[in-house]
Order: structure tokens, then C-alpha cells, then sequence
């Protein structure tokens, strides 16, 4: 946690001084400091400091305050948009982090003064100081654990509109991390108890949340046999947590976030091989994200009744697995033949999609999982796959994640994908058969979801590639990013 304040010099000694430039002035701080500047025109003269977009260039002045200065390029005003200023940011923080300084003093903000709203700034900046601030280091000794930053001050001579975004910034930054951490944690320590206790904590610190959980009895005696299906090889013992935050208790409106809780995939008895297995941890992402989420919205005052709906377990190999060829029936009274084992998340997210839709009668309801390898080939690490039939909704999330840079890309569902899933001797199969399943995999695991909401709005965003990265982009770090938890607390900012 990085200790935020603001200024209005840019005089006070904090290590490490960012600055901005753009295109239209890239001779800014010629009448300003004409050491700096000459610096910086020999760095570009060089070529060590390439005028590309969010590239910078560090160095030290001789009787300066600061051990280090950052210029970063933030590339032309005309263009500018927030991610400009997350990656400047975190340009100085890692600057900071590589020296081990512990503070950032920086003039970004008053910089791009005017070129988007004052409280989209403070955002924009509140939250990657967080987001860049993060390494997963709980299991290093101490010696090994990462430098952080401890404070930054930033300059600021406009609106209060501005302070007020870097506090929810900060809090969505928080929230993210707090994803991070859910969804680096191995198996071994995160397994449904443990998000079990992760919300409980989040009851216990903000007022206006409760919890409600579903054991296996619960899920026995309510007959969701998708989530007892897959748990069924063993492990640890299924739950359906249920978040609920009622940020608007005299409206009866609803905003259900349904997140896949796998807290290992193994495939099942479709096991996966070796090369796929091993980073199956993350398959409680979807979870985590709603979990991140209902911290964020919690905090934040948002003025609306969000639940998140948690269906948990781990899909494992044993005696009591489920098999290829069982016919299950779900939580809605559907038949589903099971084609392959390690195609779960679709039946345990199906069962959590019924009760948001009939149980709660959720208004909306978004999912997110991480469910299938064939969104990652689809988009890569670049973009969640969004699916659903609601335009409304659809371009609101996409324009949420345009915006916080937690990006989605629609994948349609055509009236042919519709009857991919069904079966002739079930109502569904949970794997389609054109192609051996392989063909539009992403969407035909969209089809059988939507089979399971009748009356909400609903939409489905398959985080499978943006959850977990190979190598880190700016402040979107190697391992577990929190992808989800942005997009949904924009989208949710929006209505405040
Ligand atoms: N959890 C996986 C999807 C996944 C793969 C997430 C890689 C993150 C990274 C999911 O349960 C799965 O195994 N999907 C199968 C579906 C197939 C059997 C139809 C897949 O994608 O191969
Ligand atoms: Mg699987
Ligand atoms: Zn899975």
C-alpha cells in the first residue's frame, strides 16, 4: 500500500521525480531547467530515448534533489487517452523500484490537465501506482522480496473531482491486487474455504455487505448437480459462496457477478498432460474477480445492489470422479451428457447462472471465467472474449474496458452456434461436436451457459488469456493480472 498525498510544488524531496512530455512540446522544460533539457536532447540525439509512445528515459542531475529523473513520452495530446498516463506512471515506479527508492514525486497529473476529466485522471493514477507497486512475493524470504515504493506526492492545482478519483483509484488498484494475490496463491493454500474466508473478511471490514454460503448438504439438498458433478472426484468440498452488497437497498434492482471458482483443474478424468496442468491454479480467476470486485464496490460507495455468486471446487481424479458419458442433471432441470471432464467450468457456472437468474432473480447478471484455451487463441493475452445477446450491456462492458485498458472483444453468437450443444439422448452435451469441439470453442462454451438464464441480462466474458500473463506489460505484471476487476468497477463507476 503506497501512502498518496498531493502537492502543489513539485520542491519536495521524494527520490524519484516523473515528468511528462508530448510531441506538441517536446522542449517543455528548456526555460524550466536547461540541465534537464539538454539532458533529455542528448538522449534523443543518441537515440536513448526514443520519442514512442510511453518510452522514457531515466538519468540524475547534479545538485538536484532527486536521485533520479523520469521523462516519459506520453506521444501527442490530440490522441491522449488514460493509458498514456498508467504507463508513465508506472515507468517511474520502476525506476524507483530497480534503485530502491522509496518515493515518487511526479507532474504528470498537472500535465495532462484538461485533456479528459479530472476524476478519470485521479483514477487512472490512483490505481496504477497500486497495480505498479505489486509483486507476488508472499512466499520469498525476505531478503528475495521485491522493493516497493512507500509514498507518492503528486501535483495538483485543479478540481477536487481529481482527489476524489485517486482515492477510488487506489481502491480499484487495491482490489486488483488483492485479485493478484487470490489468483498467484497455489491450490494448496486457495481452495474454497479460503475464498470462503477472504469474503467473510470483506463482510467484516465494510458495512452494507453480507455472506451467505451453500456447503455440499445445501447443494444436495437444492439438487445442483453441475457443481456436485464435478467436485464429485474429491479434493476439497464444493461451496457456493454468495457476496451481496447492497449499495442501493431501497431499489429492488439487482447486478448479479457470477465468477468461475475452480481452484484446480486437473482436467478431470480427461487429465490434462503435462504443459497444461501446471499453472491450473488459476482457475478460480473468474472467482477472484468478483471477489476483487465486490471489495472495490464495497469501498467505493457505489450505488447500486451487487452480488457476486461463487461456485467452488476442484476438478480432480479419483474413484468418485465424474466420467465421460454420465448424464447429470443440473440445477434447472436440464439433462447434460458429459462429453469431456475437464469442460467443468461450463457445469458448475450453470448451476451459480440459474440460481443468480431464479433464486435472486438478478436483473443482470456478468460471469467471468477462465474457460476456455480456445478464447486465448482467439485473442490472445490482449482481450477477454465477451458473449451475449444484450447490445445494452455489450457495448457498456466494452466501452468499460476501452476505457480502464481491461479489455473485452465480442465473439457473436449466431443462430447457428445455438444448437451446437444440444444432444440426442440429453437435453445438452458440455462439449459441442463440430470439430471434436475444437471449432469456435470459445463460443460454443457461451451457447450452453446461456442456456441456464431465462430472464436476466445477461452476459459471459472468458478471461482465460488476460488472467495470467507470460511476461509483464507495464503495470499489468508477469503472473496474475486481476484482469476483470477493472473493467467491472468502470463499468460500475459510470453509474455512480
Ligand atoms: N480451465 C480450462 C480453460 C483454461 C485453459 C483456462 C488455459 C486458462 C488457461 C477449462 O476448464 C478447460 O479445460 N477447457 C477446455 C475445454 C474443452 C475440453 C472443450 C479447453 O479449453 O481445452
Ligand atoms: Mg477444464
Ligand atoms: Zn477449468
Amino acid at each position: 500500500m503506497v501512502n498518496i498525498n498531493v502537492v502543489k510544488d513539485l520542491d519536495t524531496k521524494k527520490d524519484v521525480l516523473l515528468l511528462g512530455i508530448f510531441s506538441e512540446n517536446v522542449d517543455f522544460y528548456k526555460s524550466i531547467n536547461p540541465e534537464l533539457h539538454s539532458k533529455l536532447e542528448e538522449a534523443i540525439k543518441r537515440k536513448s530515448f526514443s520519442l514512442k509512445k510511453d518510452a522514457y528515459h531515466s538519468f540524475s542531475l547534479n545538485n538536484s534533489v532527486y536521485e533520479k529523473i523520469v521523462v516519459s513520452y506520453l506521444g501527442s495530446k490530440k490522441e491522449f487517452d488514460l493509458e498514456r498516463i498508467r504507463r508513465a506512471i508506472y515507468n517511474g515506479i520502476k525506476v524507483a523500484k530497480q534503485n530502491k527508492l522509496k518515493g515518487l514525486t511526479c507532474n504528470v497529473s498537472e500535465l495532462c490537465k484538461g485533456l479528459t476529466s479530472d476524476y478519470y485522471l485521479g483514477v487512472a493514477i490512483g490505481e496504477t501506482i497500486e497495480l505498479s507497486d505489486y509483486d507476488f512475493d508472499n512466499h520469498l524470504s525476505k531478503e528475495k522480496k521485491k522493493a516497493k515504493i512507500g509514498f507518492a506526492s503528486i501535483l495538483w492545482t485543479g478540481s477536487k473531482d481529481f482527489l476524489k478519483g485517486l482515492k477510488d483509484g487506489k481502491i480499484i488498484g487495491e482490489s486488483t491486487c488483492l485479485t493478484r494475490d487470490l489468483v498467484n496463491e497455489p491450490a494448496n493454500i486457495v481452495n474454497p474455504e479460503y475464498l470462503e474466508n477472504v469474503c467473510k473478511n470483506i463482510a467484516k471490514n465494510n458495512k452494507n455487505v453480507k455472506l451467505r454460503v451453500l456447503n455440499k448438504a445445501d447443494l444436495i439438498k437444492k439438487k445442483m448437480g453441475g457443481i456436485l458433478a464435478v467436485s464429485n472426484g474429491g479434493g476439497v468440498s464444493p461451496k457456493l459462496i454468495i457476496i451481496e452488497y447492497m449499495g442501493n437497498p431501497k431499489n429492488k434492482d439487482k447486478f448479479a457477478l457470477v465468477g468461475k471458482g475452480i481452484t484446480f483443474d486437473s482436467g478431470g478424468l480427461n487429465i490434462k498432460p503435462s504443459g497444461y496442468i501446471e499453472d491450473m491454479k488459476i482457475d478460480m480467476g473468474g472467482a477472484g474477480a468478483v471477489i476483487g470486485t465486490l471489495n472495490a464496490v464495497s469501498q467505493l460507495g457505489v450505488k447500486q445492489n451487487i452480488i457476486g455468486v461463487i461456485p467452488t471446487c476442484e476438478n480432480m481424479v479419483s474413484g468418485s470422479s465424474y466420467r465421460p458419458g454420465d448424464i447429470i442433471k443440473m440445477y434447472n432441470g436440464m439433462s447434460v451428457e458429459i462429453k469431456n471432464t475437464d469442460a467443468e467450468g461450463r457445469l458448475i457456472l450453470a448451476d451459480a447462472l440459474t440460481f443468480a437468474d431464479t433464486d435472486l432473480k438478478a436483473n443482470t447478471i456478468v460471469d467471468l471465467a477462465t474457460l476456455t484455451g480456445a478464447c486465448m487463441v482467439a485473442l490472445g493475452y490482449e482481450a477477454s472474449g465477451l458473449i451475449g445477446k444484450n447490445k445494452e450491456l455489450n457495448t457498456s462492458l466494452l466501452n468499460a474496458g476501452f476505457l480502464s485498458y481491461d479489455r473485452v472483444w465480442e465473439l457473436p453468437l449466431f443462430d447457428e452456434f445455438m444448437s451446437q450443444m444440444d444432444n440426442d439422448i440429453s437435453d445438452l452435451k458440455n462439449l459441442s461436436s463440430v470439430g471434436n469441439g475444437r471449432m469456435g470453442g470459445a463460443i460454443t462454451a457461451g451457447v450452453f451457459l446461456s442456456k441456464f438464464v431465462k430472464d436476466a441480462k445477461w452476459a459471459h466474458i472468458d478471461i482465460a488469456g488476460p488472467a495470467f500473463m507470460e511476461k509483464n506489460r507495464f503495470y499489468v505484471p508477469k503472473y496474475a493480472t486481476g484482469a476483470g476487476v477493472r473493467i467491472l468497477c468502470y463499468l460500475f463507476l459510470n453509474k455512480k
